[in-house]
């Protein structure tokens, strides 16, 4: 039997590992495909490291979503709000997740685009009254979230508590500060519901509360919760890191960057791309070993949290040529074997929504800043969160 022969710290103790996580998911990698990892306040779990033992565990069912299924941690990690899609396994979460997939077919996406350019319009019409301005806050983070929050149906002066319950809740700094968030999101959220079953509304969020399908299936309170907190987290903060890596990947490669500006058939790549070499959920979600299983040759016990790593896979020399290069020109049948929405029945549900988002930010700040520059040393520049999970730039100072 192989064993371990790193153990991964993840806790945001190794130097730089913000900036460039890759550094060390690449040692790790060439090290073997399953490692040990420590992660926040010192708990350890397994970390999967290769492209192809990644993609096999992803429909291994013996790796549950299902929390119940965790013995080690003392069952930290268990409490989440409401019950979510990701935290479901078949027949549930395929109940689950057809209630809302009508909402985010491809047709039902394209139509919001227009929506999606005007809000990407009014947006840089603001951030273009003056010289420079940092893209993280201007434009990036707000697009997504005015998306999501219109399609849910979040009014407009909740937003920014929103924002922040939420940037604690994905990268939490403590376990504590990742509960308190966790507490006041739960109290806003229910508080919505209530509002949406008592007013009604022609948002989503009151279409679920509404919601029955053909067999007359309806939501509990805690899948309504678990709901609207999956789709209200995921669907803005993921994109906006998207927007912004992807402007810094373009800024740092001028001949990418040129050519894309020469040719924006190339978009649909150029985002792939972008989500493959500096994707924004560096790991996926939790599961959790429902038996003794062998990984590559590493025994994992029953009970344990095995960490399915995005990021590393993405950047694997076995399926990817040139890993480490950012090139827009790979061809999407290449790029996109990217996990970087994961892979089998939880893949993202959002994917198309954040790709047409992606493509309208990037191609209209392209084409309105024909002279788009860093404003900032790149050494300067600072990654949230120092841990582990979902990875984006603090600010992005930039000029046209
Ligand atoms: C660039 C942007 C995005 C990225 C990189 C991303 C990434 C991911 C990943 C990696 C998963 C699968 C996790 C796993 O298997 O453990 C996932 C699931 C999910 N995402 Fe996204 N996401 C993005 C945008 C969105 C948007 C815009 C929405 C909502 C509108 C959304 C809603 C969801 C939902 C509901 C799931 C759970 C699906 C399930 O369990 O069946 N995501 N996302």
């Amino acid at each position: 039997m192989e064993s371990t022969r790193l153990v991964a710290d993840l806790t945001g103790a190794v130097p730089d590992f913000a900036s460039d996580p890759y550094r060390l998911f690449g040692e790790l990698r060439e090290n073997g495909p399953v490692h040990r990892a420590k992660v926040l306040d010192g708990r350890e779990c397994w970390l999967i490291t290769g492209y192809e033992v990644a993609k096999a565990a992803f429909t291994d069912p013996r790796l549950s979503n299902d929390p119940q299924f965790l013995k080690a941690w003392d069952g930290l990690g268990r409490n989440v709000i409401g019950r979510t899609l990701m935290m479901t396994d078949p027949p549930d979460h395929t109940r689950l997740r057809k209630l809302v997939a009508r909402e985010f077919t491809h047709r039902r996406v394209q139509s919001m685009r227009p929506r999606v350019q005007q809000l990407t319009d009014e947006l840089l019409d603001t951030m273009l009254k003056g010289e420079r301005a940092d893209l993280v806050d201007a434009f990036a983070f707000p697009l997504p979230l005015s998306v999501i929050c219109e399609l849910l149906g979040v009014p407009d002066a909740d937003r920014a508590d929103f924002r922040l319950w939420s940037a604690d809740l994905s990268a939490p700094a403590t376990m504590a500060a990742g509960a308190a968030a966790e507490a006041a999101m739960t109290g806003y959220l229910s508080d919505l519901i209530g509002r949406k079953r008592l007013l009604g509304g022609e948002d989503l969020l009151s279409a679920l509360v509404r919601t029955t399908d053909e067999d007359g299936d309806t939501l509990s309170h805690d899948e309504l919760l678990g709901m609207a907190f999956l789709l209200l987290v995921g669907g803005h903060e993921s994109t906006a890191h998207m927007i912004a890596s992807g402007t810094l990947a373009l800024l740092r490669h001028p001949a990418e960057l040129a050519a894309l500006r020469a040719d924006f058939s190339l978009l649909d790549s150029a985002i792939e791309e972008v989500l493959r070499f500096d994707g924004p959920v560096e790991i996926a979600a939790l599961r959790y070993t429902t038996e003794p299983v062998i990984l590559a040759g590493t025994e994992i016990p029953a009970g344990e949290v095995v960490l399915i790593g995005l990021s590393p896979a993405a950047r694997d020399h076995r399926q990817f040529p040139e890993p480490d290069r950012f090139d827009i020109r790979r061809g999407l049948r290449e790029t996109r074997a990217h996990f970087a929405f994961g892979h089998g029945v939880h893949f993202c549900l959002g994917a198309p929504l954040a790709r047409m988002e992606g493509s309208v930010a990037l191609r209209t700040l392209l084409e309105r800043c024909p002279r788009l520059a860093l404003d900032t040393p790149e050494s300067a520049l600072e990654w949230n969160p120092p841990t582990f999970f979902m990875r984006g730039l603090k600010q992005l100072p930039v000029t046209w």
